[in-house]
């Protein structure tokens, strides 16, 4: 039986790692910030308490495992959680790992971290690259630009606002590209990288390069929505964002993310690492693509 830990193997990335883990002789440790929730996967995966706090401690969660698949991060700043607690909750999480001994960490990044970066979401994964090259221990970092899939949230919630309102706005000119893959490809990517011993650094991209225009008619089509488009400038997009926010309860978009994508870091000149094309995915998920609101807060910050 071969152990791993996962990060959130209950969460959205973490939850298609687990599943491709568990078609072979594996058990999960899933070290999480939610240990009571319902365990979607039974025995073979058990949950362990995020001890951040106490890296020895976290050490014995992670007691024999081959592999800690790293997905922990957060989207946003909000109240005591910020990108400098997550950049130190993560560093923990490399220390334990080399306390414990695992062999190999897949760790999930983000296209274009660059230490000089003005947001933090990518300053702060280019830190955590860096500690993780020289922690000493064996890596893959994978770099994923967008992810799409049925738990979803962008993307998602794209759909499920396309279908309730006449109208949709685009940030600024909505000419920026993102290159969405398939949450099920990346973690049959994951699951590759933590077979091998060669330290990795990769883009994991999509098959398919969008504006992000491009993408909300796509998604408007597969909706069959009928809001028209209004271009915005950032700030006043952000402004509808927030009011949006109101309305649902959550954060919607931050006005970073909208700098990110608008200075087209999520894009990259890498060969897709995916094969699955959002175009045919959305559609095949017509029915329920949109249908719920996917709500950040609710995810992780509520009990
Ligand atoms: N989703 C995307 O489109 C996308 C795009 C590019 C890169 N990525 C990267 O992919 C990785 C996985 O993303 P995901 O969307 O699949 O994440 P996720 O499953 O929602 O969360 C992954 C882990 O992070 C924890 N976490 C997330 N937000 C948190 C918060 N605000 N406070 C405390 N803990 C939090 C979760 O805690 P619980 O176990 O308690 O739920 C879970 O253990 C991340 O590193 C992200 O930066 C994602």
């Amino acid at each position: 039986m071969n152990r791993y830990a996962i990060t959130g193997a209950a969460g959205y990335t973490g939850k298609y790692i687990a599943r491709r883990l568990l078609q072979g002789n594996a058990e999960i440790v899933n070290l999480t910030g939610h240990p009571r929730r319902p365990n979607p996967f039974g025995e073979r995966v058990r949950p362990a308490p995020y001890d951040f706090g106490n890296p020895v401690r976290m050490a014995g969660h992670l007691s024999g495992v081959d592999t800690l698949f790293n997905t922990y991060w957060v989207r946003f700043s909000h109240g005591r959680t910020t990108f400098e607690r997550a950049v130190q909750n993560t560093l923990a999480l490399f220390e334990a790992a080399r306390i414990a001994g695992v062999r190999r960490v897949v760790h999930v990044s983000i296209t274009n971290p660059s230490p000089d970066s003005p947001l933090p979401y990518f300053s702060g994964k280019a830190r955590l690259e860096e500690a993780l090259r020289s922690s000493g221990l064996s890596y893959a970092i994978l770099r994923p630009a967008v992810l799409f899939g049925r738990e979803d949230i962008l993307i998602n919630n794209i759909a499920y606002f396309l279908r309730r309102f006449p109208l949709f706005v685009i940030p600024g000119r909505g000419t920026y590209r993102l290159q969405p893959i398939y949450v099920d490809d990346f973690a049959a990517l994951a699951v590759e990288q933590s077979h091998r011993e060669e330290d990795v650094v990769m883009d994991a991209v999509g098959p398919e390069t969008f504006t992000f225009e491009e993408l909300v008619r796509l998604l408007a089509r597969a909706v069959e929505s009928r809001a028209r488009l209004l271009h915005l400038p950032p700030g006043t997009a952000w402004g509808m964002a927030r009011l949006l926010g109101l309305l649902v309860g959550d954060v919607v978009l931050t006005r970073q993310e909208i700098r990110g994508l608008m200075d087209n870091l999520l894009v990259t000149d890498s060969p897709p690492a995916g094969e699955t094309a959002l175009s045919d995915w959305a559609l095949q998920h017509a029915d329920t693509l949109g249908k719920k609101y996917a709500s950040e807060l609710a995810r992780h910050y509520r009990p």
